[in-house]
């Protein structure tokens, strides 16, 4: 089978790595990709918004399946435009991403299926947005309903800065994003994120990870699209496990499914562990990046075959294998990061990857043949580890046979549960 992977980060850098190991994978096709796909696959040049462009590179390599990576194209219809024209898409419809692309439906049928979350209000007027804050206690969660490439949550201390936010919402300052928002009530607890596989009706779990969004050691400063994660997450045990599947993730599939809605790919649950259990943050359409790079270090089972049966509606008694043990990844960014990266600075990977240990691309590029960096987050560094003290003592010391002058990265990445290890509150 032919398979076409869409997509250009690090997530996609480990993909490719597994669905390039699977027996049935006879060829794969990359697009946009980068250098470190580029060593797992034929890089092709296919404008992913052009859907008639995509189906005619899919007709003309006899393409078996189509992996979706990022949300963009998922919210934009693709795999709706495939599937029309027979092809196998792992991928939720337009309608079914919604889960992703708007807060207020998720909210809403969040409310409909009784699945616990933050209470909310949703609005499109700005007077009706700032006369619902005195409903909330401090600090207050503002939403700007549509993608924001995960710059769309702003968490206000006060309600003088929940009204600015409120009004740089609906004055444009999210774009179309922030046509309507949704304001919630502030949960406290550890946050997890917990992913699924789906067709509609069977569902699999699919892996825990914790992942570190603020860029600064400690969990401070700016939010990002992650500065590192790993998996499995201890915080999220068996039994809290079956509680986010029987409360959660069942409820939600039963019910896009009872709308004429059916969710088909990976669903991704940000949770927030509460003194009164686990609570849903919101839901991605797609894998988590990085958490997307330790889930497929500990995954054993033929990602190709899995993702197949997905896309096809034959998910049912498939069951992956994960390595017991903590894959955990550092991502190296570029200095500027989260604001405007430096591009463009040197990158020798030395002998970085070791037995256990995998360096996978998310922003570089070659530059007369040499690794240069292209992007916010840069390299994924990962290493797999007996518990959460070993990976990290292994990728830290990889991250050290790397030369990225103009790159930096956390040093602390699983410190919450290398903490909880070294208390000896965890049996390895
Ligand atoms: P989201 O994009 O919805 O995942 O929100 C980004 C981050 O904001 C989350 O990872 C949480 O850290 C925080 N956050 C979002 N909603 C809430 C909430 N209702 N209570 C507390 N923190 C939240
Ligand atoms: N790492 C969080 C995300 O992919 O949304």
């Amino acid at each position: 089978m032919n398979i076409l992977l869409l997509g250009s980060g690090g997530r996609e850098h480990a993909l490719a790595w597994k669905l390039a190991q699977s027996p049935g994978c006879t060829h794969l096709y990359a697009a946009p990709g980068n250098p470190g796909i580029a060593e797992e696959a034929e890089l092709v040049a296919l404008d992913v918004t052009d859907h008639g462009a995509v189906i005619a590179f899919c007709a003309d390599k006899t393409i078996g399946l189509v992996v979706i990576g990022p949300e963009a194209p998922l919210v934009d219809g693709l795999s709706d435009a495939l599937r029309a024209e027979g092809v196998p898409v792992f991928g939720p419809s337009q309608a079914a991403a919604q889960l992703e692309g708007s807060k207020g439906f998720t909210k809403d049928l969040c409310a409909r299926a009784g699945i616990p979350t933050a209470g909310y209000v949703r609005t499109a007027s700005l007077d009706e947005a700032r006369a619902a804050l005195t409903r909330f206690d401090p600090p207050y969660v503002l939403k700007a309903d549509g993608l924001a490439a995960g710059k769309g949550v702003v968490i206000a201390d006060t309600i003088e800065a929940a009204e600015i936010a409120l009004a740089d919402m609906f004055g444009g300052g999210f774009g179309a994003a922030g046509a309507e928002v949704v304001i919630e009530e502030f949960m406290h607890g550890e946050e997890a994120s917990f992913f699924a596989l789906t067709d509609g009706t069977a569902i699999l779990p699919f892996g825990s990870a914790q992942d570190h969004k603020r860029v600064g050691d400690g969990d401070v400063g700016p939010n990002t699209g992650g500065m590192g994660a790993y998996s499995p997450a201890p915080v999220l045990t068996a039994e809290l496990q079956a509680r986010v599947m029987a409360e959660i993730i069942e409820p939600t599939v039963r019910t896009m499914r009872e709308d004429g809605n059916p969710y088909s790919g990976v669903l991704f649950a940000g949770l927030m562990l509460t003194a009164d259990g686990p609570k849903l943050i919101e839901y991605n359409a797609r894998f988590g990046d990085p958490e997307c790079q330790v889930l497929m270090m500990r995954l054993q089972s033929d990602l190709a075959a899995i993702m197949l049966a997905c896309a096809k509606g034959e998910l049912g008694g498939v069951a992956p294998q994960f390595r017991p043990d903590t894959a955990l990844t550092v991502v190296m960014a570029a200095n500027g990061y989260p604001g405007t990266p430096d591009k463009g600075g040197a990158i020798a990977l030395n002998d970085a990857e070791a037995p256990g240990t995998k360096v996978f691309h998310a922003g570089t590029a070659r530059n007369d043949g040499a690794l240069i960096a292209n992007g916010g987050r840069v390299l994924n560094v990962i290493a797999m580890g007996a518990n959460v003290i070993e990976a990290q003592r292994l990728a830290y010391a990889a991250v050290d046979r790397i030369d990225f002058p103009s790159g930096f990265c956390r040093r602390d990445i699983g410190w919450r549960e290398v903490a909880r290890e070294a208390a000896g509150e965890r049996q390895n």
